[in-house]
């Protein structure tokens, strides 16, 4: 395992390949292992740098109540400083593209592209708020499983849950490995998140947006909004797949992310 310590948090990441930068940001309540498919097909061409954001798989959680997506924005920026890489193609899964946004805003300077999978632009509503801090709770008490058990049947596709029990597992396994305040600090991290609604006709970078078609967690209408708002982005949607297209579908979703990537070449 490698380690950055940066903002007073031990950062475990992984940093494969050679080539342009590309960062990858995983969902909740993940790990960088989310993105291994990626990681495999990209690193012949790309440098790939993966955290475990803070909280999440083999990164502790800091010591505040609520893990902001700015924070986290703010552990990548301090990673890549730590990496010296000045400037990468940023993406993120879910949470990971709350990370990727906050990430823009704060530091557009060092973003070469955008990926934008399975997320959305707006903030949680009243009612999702409550929901998240009923879940903080819930992980504190009862632990990865009760969240992993109320979670699993959102996440995938009908047919991912029925017909393929290996990426229910692994999606599992993910989860086990997350610490209890980890999860808490991330989902109420999530619940604090602003709005880029607004913002979104003020992103430059060539944008890839990916959602699968029966994703029930950010649905297709999330990403024809991030589609329509950001200039000039290309929106791929994934039949069949579910809020965890990449891993669902690595084949579509692994050429969408390759040909966006080739088209960013000189
Ligand atoms: C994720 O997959 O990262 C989360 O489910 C996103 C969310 O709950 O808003």
């Amino acid at each position: 395992m490698t380690i950055a310590r940066v903002r007073g948090i031990e950062l475990a990441y992984s940093d494969e390949g050679t080539g342009t930068p590309v960062v990858l940001l995983h969902g909740f309540p993940f790990n960088r292992s989310l993105w291994d498919e990626q990681a495999a097909e990209l690193r012949d061409r790309h440098r790939v740098i993966r955290p475990d954001l803070r909280g999440m798989g083999e990164t502790p959680p800091g010591p505040e109540e609520a893990a902001t997506m700015d924070e986290m924005a703010r552990d990548v920026a301090a990673l890549m400083d730590e990496l010296r890489v000045a400037r990468a193609v940023v993406g993120g899964l879910s949470m990971g593209g709350y990370v990727a946004l906050s990430f823009y805003r704060m530091f557009s300077h060092r973003v070469r592209a955008l990926v934008l999978a399975d997320t959305r632009a707006t903030a949680d509503s009243e009612e999702q708020k409550r929901a998240r801090e009923a879940s903080a709770l819930q992980a504190v008490e009862e632990g990865a499983q009760a969240i992993a058990d109320d979670m699993l049947p959102k996440l995938l596709a009908p047919r991912t849950l029925a017909e393929r029990p290996e990426v229910a597992e692994r999606l599992r396994a993910m989860m086990r490995k997350t610490k209890r305040r980890g999860m808490a600090a991330a989902l109420r991290g999530m619940a604090l998140r602003r709005d880029h609604t607004g913002f979104l006709p003020d992103i430059f970078a060539p944008t890839l947006v990916v959602v699968g078609s029966e994703d029930a967690i950010t649905p297709p209408a999330d990403a024809e909004l991030l589609r329509r708002e950001i200039r000039g982005s290309r929106l791929v949607r994934i039949e069949g797949a579910g809020h965890v297209s990449n891993l669902e579908a690595p084949e579509e979703f692994n050429a969408a992310l390759a040909s966006f990537l080739k088209d960013l070449e000189p």
